[in-house]
């Protein structure tokens, strides 16, 4: 992995001004965060600053106000749960550039943080554009990225601004670069990687650049369905893209060229209604399944060998879950996986990196959060980097 600087590059800070990249595009319901995640992440990176001296100043996008002003989406409403977080008090400048954030700083203390507001109210945010990025460096003296998650974009304060100020990872974002370099980019061999959720469609290069890369590709979820289906095998009602058969079938024979082996599931939970533990539950093996059924996780016997594989290998990729784990019972080769996943990284036998979309949700569902080596709070910049791509956040800062 190519080099980037860190927090360790960096001594005193006494009245330096920091920017920090972080990302609080934070869910919420109303004018509540629902969930604070992404904000613990940052705070040892923002408290480690400010304990050095520096003057911190906070950016972040929040939702995608395309450029407007849009009242609900001032990152302003995000203020209570990072002051929590943090135990100490954040100011809100609700600018990004200019006479208000420097009369800001003019008031703010060495080791005082103030949050800057949603960068996308700025239409160069997106737009990459150097001078609004030339703009919110010129208040500043250092740039710190914590925000991995929004590394994918090429944006002016995820990208731009690391070109035009000596630029550093924040802890956050060296932890999650770290896990994943162990993952993919240099992991111990046999490699498993899990992929499960709803369309086969949305993770396609996910999938063409896997079967490159690991050992042992474990496929789940309605995805299953259609390489199941692509396979010949009928799979009743179940959610299935059968326009991707041929696709599908490139896949598995890319898989089999490049010595990847591609596990499906041999049997399933089936039912004719979706629903919490409908009357017509059944478990079949996948030639089994009736034209009015559909299949709504992997059976046993399959999670069973999966777990055996898993066993074999020393390290684990995850993203998405096996089965429509929201509503039971459809949570349990999810659930039994994840469990055996975590058993064999607490005892030391696997390096264990997840994340994306859903998968932090089935693996919290699991109680197994606390288990796995690593898991990243990232959703597209997660799919992107298993898709192998470059991420421009990360180039810029390894560019710095
Ligand atoms: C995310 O929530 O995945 C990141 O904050 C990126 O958000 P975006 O998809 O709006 O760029």
């Amino acid at each position: 992995m190519t080099k980037f600087k860190t927090l360790d590059d960096l001594g005193d800070l006494t009245g330096t001004v920091v920017l920090v990249r972080v990302d609080f595009n934070l869910p919420m319901q109303g004018v509540s965060v629902t969930d604070d995640t992404r904000v613990r992440a940052a705070a040892p990176t923002i408290l480690e600053l400010a304990d050095k001296g520096a003057k911190v100043l906070l950016l972040s996008h929040f939702g995608r106000p395309k450029g407007e002003k849009v009242s609900t989406m001032s990152v302003s409403m995000t203020l209570d749960s990072v002051q929590a977080v943090l135990g100490r008090e954040v100011m809100f400048v609700p600018e990004i550039a200019g006479d208000v954030v420097r009369q800001s700083l003019a008031i703010l203390q060495p080791g005082d943080i103030a949050l800057l507001e949603n960068t996308r109210f700025w239409k160069g945010e997106e737009a990459n554009d150097p001078d609004l990025a030339k703009a919110i460096a010129a208040n500043a003296d250092i740039f710190v990225n914590d925000a991995f998650s929004a590394a994918h974009r090429a944006h002016a304060s995820t990208e731009g601004l690391a070109h035009l100020l000596p630029a550093y990872a924040g802890r956050s974002m060296e932890a999650e670069l770290k896990a994943l370099e162990a993952a993919l980019g240099n992991p111990e061999r046999p490699v498993a990687a899990v992929i499960g959720g709803a369309k086969v469609s949305s993770k396609l290069d996910v999938l063409t650049h896997l079967v490159t890369q690991v050992d042992h590709l474990i496929i789940g979820g309605g995805m299953a369905n259609t390489f199941l289906a692509a396979r010949g095998i009928n799979v009743g009602k179940s959610l299935s893209e059968h326009e991707l058969a041929a696709t599908c079938e490139g896949i598995l024979d890319a898989a089999e060229k490049a010595g990847c082996i591609v596990h499906l599931p041999y049997d399933v939970v089936v039912a004719k209604e979706f629903a919490a533990n409908p009357a017509s539950l059944r478990i079949c093996n996948v030639h089994e399944v009736a034209t009015d059924e559909m299949i709504l996780d992997i059976g046993p016997q399959a999670t069973e060998a999966l777990a055996d594989v898993l066993k074999t290998c020393r390290t684990l990729v995850w993203n998405g879950p096996l089965g429509a784990f929201e509503t039971a019972p459809f949570d349990a080769a999810t659930v039994a996986l994840a469990k055996s996943a975590a058993a064999l990284t607490r005892e030391g036998a696997l390096v264990s990196v997840a994340g994306g979309g859903d998968t932090v949700a089935a693996l919290a569902h699991a109680g197994v959060v606390g288990d796995f080596s690593y898991i990243s709070t990232a959703g597209g910049a997660f799919l992107e980097w298993m898709e192998g791509k470059d991420l421009p956040g990360v180039v810029a800062l390894q560019q710095a």
